[in-house]
């Protein structure tokens, strides 16, 4: 991997103070195209994107997301849905609790990494009531909205790191003692 490609991923940090300037749709797509490269279980790939950047709809969002205001300010808010039973058709009990819910993590990551890819900000937000969210965007009952991803440009200096654990702490040798 490059130098910047490490770069790249390294860098991303969750962005909570954005502008309201508008993103091109272009790069609104690109965006997209990049997320649903994720890898997912048996390629099914149980999920849907809402778009959102109507601001009433951004306002609500805000709202069932325990008033964080940061998401209603974003132009764009993208909401990730799982689809449990497009998994579960193959994988049963699997796909439904577990492999839907990871494809549409790997899925979510990777909309980060696209807005950062774009110089965009972005924050992955998953406190929020999903009958809200459902409710809100009228999405259908077999499906569950598991993220919410607004993404806008940076609004001033960027925000302190967040510390990781050291790899010491959490990295086993071949296994459990
Ligand atoms: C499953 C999940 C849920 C999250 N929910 C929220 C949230 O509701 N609001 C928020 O501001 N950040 C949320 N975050 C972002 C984390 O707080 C953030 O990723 C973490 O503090 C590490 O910071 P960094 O992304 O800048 O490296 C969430 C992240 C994940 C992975």
């Amino acid at each position: 991997m490059s130098k910047d490609c490490i770069e790249m991923i390294t860098s991303r940090q969750s962005i909570r103070k954005f502008t309201s300037e508008p993103i091109p749709d272009s790069v609104i797509e690109d965006i997209v195209k990049i997320g649903i490269s994720a890898p997912s279980g048996g390629n099914r790939q149980p999920w849907r994107i809402v778009i959102v950047t109507y601001n009433e709809l951004r306002v609500k969002l805000a709202d069932a997301a325990h008033n964080q205001n940061f998401i209603a300010v974003a132009p764009v808010v993208y909401i990730v849905c799982a689809v449990p039973e497009e998994s579960a058709e193959r994988y049963k009990e699997r796909g439904r609790t577990l492999y839907a819910l990871q494809d549409t993590a790997a899925l979510t990551l990777n909309i980060l990494y696209g807005a950062h890819l774009h110089g965009y900000g972005a924050c992955w937000i998953g406190a929020f009531n999903e009958d809200a969210v459902s409710k809100t965007l009228n999405i259908p009952s077999n499906m569950r909205p598991v993220a919410m991803i607004p993404v806008g440009k940076i609004d001033g200096e960027l925000p302190p790191r967040r510390p990781r654990k050291n790899a010491s702490e959490i990295v086993v040798q071949e296994r459990f003692e």
